[in-house]
């Protein structure tokens, strides 16, 4: 069998998070620059081997542990193939997407190796970014308990998307972005579970219905604003719903007093917007920045202890 290497890109949530659990509008975007590689190469020794030094995973895929998400990902794949054995085969999988900081790094992997084990196996013909995000949001189930799906679909279409979740089938839509966006990332240093702060907000909305209702109908109405502005090329305005969806989010309780150092810090230095992007409670913040304010906002984020700043991201 020939040797078949397949990569998927990480992603940001640029509007939206958490009002996308409850049916609100969200965007979000690839991040083509950083990305997580499967290749598989056919091998003498017997079995599946599964290789991921980034992750600590070198195990045979009878001894992987059932939470191991390269192993769910690859019987996905069988399943869906409906075939009894797999041939003796080792797959490696590397990434440059930092873990835990919302970048996506969990299904970009995950797609990466459906992708190359689909077409290692013949199987190209099932291989539709559709069935990809599909599969991938299987493998993000086992991990997330219910995510939206807005994972899957951005890093499997990789294309910019507009997402509504919505039974029995998600909205989705792909669309352009008119003019190219300027963004640094930076990382808190704090790693946070998604999972986790997702079922924290369900216990405030519980709490408090109408008011984290009210409030994800804020969210939902910029991110609709928001798509408007992308495709028409506005960037200040851009920017504007970005802070003012970071409001929101501290209003939920997701920020922290790392991420709004951060983003206080960015506006100070002249950036367009800020705002965390993911699940929060730590991971990474993003500040929309022109060519010109790049630097400075880069300087005052790496000055006021950021653990990594991620630049020349243009989207
Ligand atoms: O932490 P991330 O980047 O995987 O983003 C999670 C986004 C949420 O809206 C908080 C959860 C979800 O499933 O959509």
């Amino acid at each position: 069998m020939l040797d078949t290497k397949a990569s998927a890109p990480g992603k940001i949530i640029l509007f939206g998070e958490h009002a996308v659990v409850y049916g609100r509008p969200a965007i979000a975007v690839p991040l083509s620059q950083v990305r997580a590689t499967a290749v598989i190469k056919s091998s003498h020794n017997k079995g599946v081997q599964l290789h991921a030094p980034d992750l600590g995973i070198d195990t045979g895929l009878k001894e992987a542990g059932a939470e191991d998400a390269i192993a769910i990902a690859v019987r996905q794949v069988q399943d869906a193939a409906g075939l009894d054995h797999l041939p003796h085969m080792t797959i490696t999988v590397t990434s440059e997407i930092p873990i835990a900081s919302g970048l996506g790094s969990g299904a970009s992997i995950t797609a990466a190796v459906i992708r190359a084990l689909a077409v290692y196996l013949d199987l190209a013909h099932l291989v539709t970014d559709e069935w990809v995000s599909r599969l991938t949001y299987e493998v993000e189930k086992v991990h997330h308990g219910t995510p939206s799906g807005i994972d899957n679909t951005v890093v499997a279409y990789e294309r910019p998307v507009y997402f509504v979740r919505h039974h029995p089938l998600n909205h989705i839509e792909t669309f352009e972005i008119a003019e190219p966006l300027r963004l640094l990332i930076a990382d808190t240093g704090v790693s946070s579970s998604t999972k986790s702060v997702v079922t924290d907000v369900r216990r405030c909305w519980q709490k408090e219905p109408e008011r984290f209702e009210s409030i994800f109908d804020g969210c939902g109405e910029i991110a609709v604003a928001a798509r408007a502005a992308i495709e028409s090329g506005n960037r200040r305005e851009i920017g504007r719903l970005m802070t003012r969806n970071q409001a929101l989010l501290v209003e939920m309780t997701v920020s922290s007093s790392e991420l709004n150092h951060l983003v206080g810090v960015s506006l100070g230095a002249g950036a367009l917007g800020a705002k965390l992007s993911g699940g929060g409670r730590g991971g990474n913040m993003i500040a929309l920045v022109t060519r010109e304010t790049e630097e400075a906002v880069y300087n005052a984020l790496s000055q006021a202890g950021a653990r990594s700043v991620l630049r020349n991201v243009i989207i």
